[in-house]
């Protein structure tokens, strides 16, 4: 891989610390939802492994699963640092709701607004927007995950330039409800990664099957499953972007949709952390509460810190997205350094945060050993910590 032109302009501040009002107005809506119609029900989700379609619902109704859609195409139209704070917000009240709607912001509208055409993105980007359907994203397979171009889904094209699909894909987020899928397929296998094409599929057409479902460690309220295609035919004009040019469709959308998962891993830190704090100061052990012993303390600061510079990494990130707008830079290296720190961030967070609970942080009474299970998600998805090390350490040294 080249090294990537970075979006990010070293020689100028990178950040602006004040959020206007709009972003503050879609975190106040967001807030507002997630702690009268998320918070409430997330235990139960997870318990039933459920998907919320009701609160999915409500969150499309109010802009919040296509944040960044322009509003001609049913989307709020607002930029990449209020899908961030929109994101925190949702994620603090329940992961799992936070994963349903990174996957139709990030991982679905993104990349169709991007590389669709008018009628595709009128087509699929509004129905989504307005939460009366819900999107999906095709790239992994039972063999191949971090190394996506080893995909053996095959689309072959027939002489009327139409493609006919067979194959499996695994792990999709929201496949038992989808509506409508992204789909990666490979239409030249000599040509490797210049061989992929993506594709948008409409679940409801023959040839389209769900397979098992995933029964998860966390985020149990948001489906997944494997999809399969049994001579699946897909016209000539449901290509997303080029033929053959899938793969650069398919890590470009991961870029945003890393930012999501940074945004997610935040949020979810972020309930873990509130929770310990208040935890220290209430619970008395020795006769003093508890967050007045060195060693409570010690893991205070060490969660803050991790905290803090997650959150402000993800923003930096919404910001670098927001730049390679105007100047068509990537931000591969932001979104990789923003998905890692803050996933591994809500890794620690959640652990210590349980920790300090002690025994009432095992118990299901709580939501501790949720928040705890959650988490370990958000290093493996979109590109496990490891890709995004690689990620970064490509892109910084040239080098492969
Ligand atoms: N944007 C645009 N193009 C990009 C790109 C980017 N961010 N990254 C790479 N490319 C281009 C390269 O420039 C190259 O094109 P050229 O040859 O024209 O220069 C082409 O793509 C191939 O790139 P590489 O040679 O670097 O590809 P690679 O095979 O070495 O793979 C990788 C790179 C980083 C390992 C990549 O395969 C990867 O990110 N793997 C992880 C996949 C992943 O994240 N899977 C998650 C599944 S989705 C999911 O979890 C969804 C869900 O439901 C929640």
């Amino acid at each position: 891989m080249p090294p990537e032109v970075s979006a990010h302009q070293p020689d100028r501040c990178p950040m602006d610390f004040s959020f206007n009002e709009e972003q503050l107005m879609i975190q106040d809506v967001a807030r507002r939802i997630a702690q009268e119609k998320i918070a409430p029900t997330a235990a139960h989700f997870d318990q039933t492994g459920e998907f919320p379609s009701e609160n999915i619902r409500i969150l499309g109704e109010n802009g919040l699963m296509g944040i960044e859609v322009p509003s001609e195409y049913g989307g709020a139209g607002m930029d990449p640092v209020s899908y961030v704070l929109a994101m925190i917000e949702i994620a603090e009240a329940d992961c799992a709701h936070s994963t349903i709607v990174s996957v139709n912001n990030s991982l679905f509208c993104n990349g169709i607004l991007k590389f669709g055409r008018e009628d595709q993105k009128q087509k699929y980007v509004r129905a989504i927007a307005e939460g009366k359907a819900v999107g999906a994203f095709a790239l992994t397979e039972p063999q191949s995950g971090s190394d996506a171009t080893a995909m053996r889904c095959r689309a072959v094209k027939q002489a009327d330039g139409s493609f006919v699909v067979n194959g499996k894909k695994s792990w999709i987020t929201s496949g038992p409800v989808a509506d409508y899928i992204v789909l990666f397929a490979m239409t030249d296998p000599d040509k490797g990664a210049k061989g992929i094409t993506a594709f948008m599929i409409d679940t409801s057409k023959p040839g389209f099957h769900r397979g098992k479902t995933e029964p998860k460690m966390g985020i149990r309220a948001s489906a997944t499953c494997e999809i399969e295609f049994a001579d699946y035919v897909v016209p000539a004009e449901e290509v997303l972007g080029k033929e053959g040019e899938g793969f650069k469709v398919a890590m470009s959308v991961l870029d945003a949709g890393r930012i999501g998962i940074a945004s997610q891993a935040v949020g979810l830190a972020k309930a873990a952390y509130k929770a310990a704090l208040a935890y220290v100061q209430e619970r008395k052990s020795f006769g003093q509460p508890i967050g007045s012993f060195q060693m409570i303390q010690a893991k205070i600061a060490d969660m803050k810190c991790r905290l803090d510079a997650a959150e402000i990494l993800t923003l930096r990130a919404a910001w670098a997205k927001q730049e390679s707008e105007k100047t068509g830079g990537r931000f591969s290296t932001e979104a990789a350094v923003a998905k890692l720190t803050a996933s591994e961030a809500a890794m620690f967070i959640t652990h210590a945060a349980l920790q300090i609970h002690g025994g009432m942080g095992y118990s299901k009474e709580m939501p501790l050993e949720r928040y705890f299970r959650d988490a370990k998600i958000t290093e493996i998805y979109e590109g496990t910590s490891e890709i995004q090390r690689l990620v970064i350490a490509r892109n910084e040294t040239g080098l492969r």
